[in-house]
């Protein structure tokens, strides 16, 4: 018996309204979370307590292959704050489950800027730590402070700061699984399937500083005649960028990039210049050579073609769509998706000998 009335546990539930891709797929069994009381009223029910689950937030970084076997707890902690202000920071809070847009677009309007390059990413905040998202400049780690989650197998609550979230590029200890490291000797510590991010902290730098740099900022720059944009405009202008190259997940069911540009050697980005003299690459601090995996797509022909529904979207290649309905049985499947992604994957290999990887979760 749960001792939080207001919890229910629902029974195949269709999930293609969950998730951006819109693929057809239902879940066994699915409760909303809508803060810690209700994860610990889960875990002292024996029906569901050792059962396994999975955390689903916007739906925006997954690819379901099948029904989901696993319970799912779809997060719906919501609410948004300013905890504190200190000399050089504003140090907001928002649920997991809030929108990332709508929060975003809340932190301007009250008046704490400094997320602006990351305006429509698609999701929730609960999932921008997992993916440590990023875009035109800014990564969730420049912005992040802390956040609170809750261990699913103890029920104990937790605060991670950004050291300890591990943060890497579109990584962090939340993709990993806890698993034995052969040569540190020791558990090496992951929290896939372990941890549900509650609540999110974020700290926006006082005074704020516009970042730019971004090839296709300069260029909206140069257009208006702006050299010291505000807050307001580049949140407009990375709005107008991403809805000209980008799916409108409400319309076109997408994911985002789907692959992870790949990172290479000096030596290796000056052997494929030589065999491709367009190649788009950039330096790294570390000098690594990181290269747009949407260009490698593109240049193997890949762009606008498709696997059944799925199909890659004719104006990004890294960007896979689904070409059916959005709310509809004719939606492309996982297994479409899947195909068209391995099939993208070999292509670059055999040309570029480079292997792409994926960036969404495939469940
Ligand atoms: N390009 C092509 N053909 C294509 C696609 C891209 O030639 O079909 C070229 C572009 O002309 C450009 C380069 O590739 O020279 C890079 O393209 P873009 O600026 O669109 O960025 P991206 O590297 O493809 C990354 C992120 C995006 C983020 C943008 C802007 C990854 C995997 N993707 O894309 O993040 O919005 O930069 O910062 O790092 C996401 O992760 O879901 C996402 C959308």
């Amino acid at each position: 018996m749960f001792d939080n009335a207001a919890m229910l546990v629902e029974k195949n539930v269709p999930l293609q309204p969950f998730n951006t891709f819109h693929i057809v797929a239902k879940a066994h069994a699915l409760v909303r979370i809508h803060d810690e009381s209700d994860v610990r009223a889960l875990l002292a029910d024996p029906k569901w307590a050792g059962k396994s689950k999975f955390v689903l937030g916007g739906g925006s970084n997954i690819v379901l292959t099948g029904n989901v076997k696993p319970l799912v707890l779809k997060v719906e902690v919501m609410g948004c704050r300013l905890v504190r202000e200190t000399p050089k920071f504003f140090i907001v809070e928002a649920g997991a489950g809030e929108n990332w847009h709508d929060f975003v677009r809340w932190t301007l309007e009250a008046g704490y800027p400094g997320l602006e390059n990351m305006a429509l990413i698609p999701g929730t905040v609960g999932a921008s730590p997992v993916q440590n998202i990023g875009a035109y400049g800014v990564e969730l780690q420049d912005r992040f402070d802390s956040l609170d989650a809750i261990d699913l197998q103890t029920g104990r609550l937790f605060t991670l700061n950004a050291a300890q979230c591990a943060f890497g590029y579109r990584d962090s200890v939340f993709k990993h699984a806890s698993a034995p490291d052969a040569e540190a000797g020791h558990q090496a510590l992951g929290l896939k399937h372990r941890a549900l991010i509650l609540r999110v902290r974020f700290a926006l730098p006082k005074p704020w500083k516009a970042v730019l740099g971004y090839a296709d900022i300069d260029k909206k720059m140069a257009e208006q005649g702006v050299s010291q944009p505000s807050a307001q405009q580049l949140f407009d202008w990375v709005c107008a960028i991403r809805r000209a190259k980008l799916p409108d997940p409400d319309v076109i069911g997408n994911v985002g990039s789907f692959f992870k540009n790949p990172t290479v050697t000096p030596e290796q980005c000056v052997d494929i210049i030589a065999r491709e003299p367009k190649l788009v690459h950039y330096l790294l601090a570390d000098g690594s050579f990181k290269l747009a995996a949407g260009w490698l797509i593109d240049a193997c022909g890949w762009r606008g073609k498709s696997v059944g529904q799925a199909g890659v979207y004719d104006k990004q290649a890294l960007v896979l769509v689904n070409r059916g309905s959005v709310d509809g049985s004719d939606a492309a499947t996982g297994g479409e998706v899947m195909t068209l992604a391995r099939a993208i994957q070999t292509s670059v290999y055999e040309r570029f000998g480079i292997r792409l990887e994926t960036e969404p979760d495939i469940l």
